[in-house]
């Protein structure tokens, strides 16, 4: 699954809410905020306006690669197929998985 969730239950009042983590994307000076877990982070960053190259956005030729600075990442249809070198990751097939840090060559 790829969401970040907090259950959080009161049995007094038989009462039971989800609420959704709104992880944070910290990059070119700004701050985006990531709480769609069916959307890639590629896909989050576009829609706040951050440009990142990309080719295929299936993992396969590396185009999207950025260095994730702090913070971790998931994969979660697996490793794709691209290299990577450390700290480098592909934003068109994974997902924050806590606040990250990203710097992205221009
Ligand atoms: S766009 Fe091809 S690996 Fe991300």
């Amino acid at each position: 699954m790829l969401s970040k969730c907090i259950k959080v239950e009161n049995t007094n009042q038989d009462v039971k809410d989800t609420v959704r983590l709104q992880l944070k994307i910290n990059v070119q000076s700004k701050v985006v905020h990531y709480d769609n877990n069916e959307q890639t982070l590629l896909d989050c960053l576009e829609s706040s306006n951050v440009e990142v190259h990309y080719h295929c956005r299936d993992g396969f030729c590396g185009a999207c690669r950025v260095t994730l600075v702090e913070g971790e990442i998931n994969y979660p249809l697996g490793e794709p197929l691209a290299y990577v070198g450390d700290n480098e990751i592909l934003p068109c097939c994974c997902v924050p998985v806590t606040d990250i840090t990203l710097l992205i060559e221009e």
